[in-house]
């Protein structure tokens, strides 16, 4: 029988798990863990020193959730997780209550009285216009649990990609000293990166949300004529999916700055298929062109 993680619910246990550990690598989530998780505890395994623990914490954050946005029903199965982080060899969960984050309490989108993280303008672009308090909840969460878990390396995942910037930027901004490492998106066959918010799909839209990558991969094609020939293509593929109501299509610096005439780029969508909302991203390399914007 493979033996499971320690799991610690309070900061106490928390610190008594940890103790004298030489080397921590921390993978942050919100729970309902797949695949794309399993990979980023495997590149935090890979990541932290012989002997060092792969600490995992299941916390659904409600200050990044908006008013109306989906926090209640957002998929809780901590038993379900444990078995994921035993089979990949996890040492501690952390899965505190909100209490325990938030002693002075949280809600969607609203806490009183206590510091928080203010992302800065890269926090208002993208998905920052779409939801305005998200990234202030991711930061501020990401924070707390560095403080708590104080890990050598956190590894995140790139299919958040806009989250994965804020987060360096934070750590180097505000000199964390943690490494943060990003790891690579993993996909279904037909290029659907895995989500936790996948499981709200019906049978038809889980069909059509695979164009979200087809896009993205047309995107990548055209980049070599520039950043509008990489979203007319783009543009091209999310034409024929009738369920599917986009937020935005985006090329951007990797920084998330504005997109350069030549060079490494990122595509960045985010689209609705009814009240599910995806988001999702592919590198390029871009051949002269210039940054545009656009919708459908
Ligand atoms: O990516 C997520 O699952 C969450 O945004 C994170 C980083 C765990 C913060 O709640």
């Amino acid at each position: 029988m493979i033996p499971g993680p320690v799991v610690a619910r309070t900061r106490e246990e928390l610190h008594r798990a940890l103790g004298a550990v030489d080397g921590v690598a921390l993978v942050p989530t919100m729970g309902a863990l797949h695949d794309g998780h399993a990979a980023l505890i495997r590149r935090a395994r890979k990541e932290v020193a012989q002997g060092g623990h792969v600490v995992v914490s299941v916390f659904v954050n409600p200050l990044q959730f908006g008013p109306g946005e989906d926090l209640d029903r957002y998929p809780r199965t901590l038993d379900a997780d444990l078995g994921v982080c035993a089979a990949e060899g996890v040492d501690v969960v952390f899965a505190p209550s909100v209490d325990e984050v938030y002693p002075g309490g949280a809600s969607a989108g609203a806490i009183a009285g206590a510091v928080t993280v203010d992302p800065g303008p890269v926090g208002g672009s993208l998905e920052g216009e779409f939801r305005p308090t998200h990234f202030r909840g991711v930061l501020t969460v990401v924070a707390k649990l560095l403080g708590l878990v104080r890990p050598d390396v956190a590894v995140f995942g790139e299919k958040d990609y806009q989250q994965l910037v804020l987060v360096c930027r934070m750590v180097a901004d505000l000199c964390m000293g943690v490494r943060v490492v990003g790891a690579e998106t993993v996909r279904e066959a037909d290029g659907l990166a895995l989500s936790s918010r996948n499981r709200y799909l019906d049978e038809r839209q889980r069909d059509q949300a695979a164009v979200l990558f087809r896009a993205l991969h047309a995107g990548q094609q055209g980049a070599r004529r520039g950043a509008e020939a990489a979203l007319g293509a783009a543009r091209g593929e999310l034409r024929h999916a009738q369920a599917i109501d986009l937020d935005y299509l985006e090329v951007v610096a990797p920084d998330l700055g504005p997109a350069p005439a030549h060079g490494e780029a990122r595509m960045l969508v985010a689209a609705r298929l009814g009240p599910t909302r995806l988001i999702d991203n592919l590198p390029l390399q871009l051949g002269p062109g210039i940054a545009a914007r656009t919708g459908l």
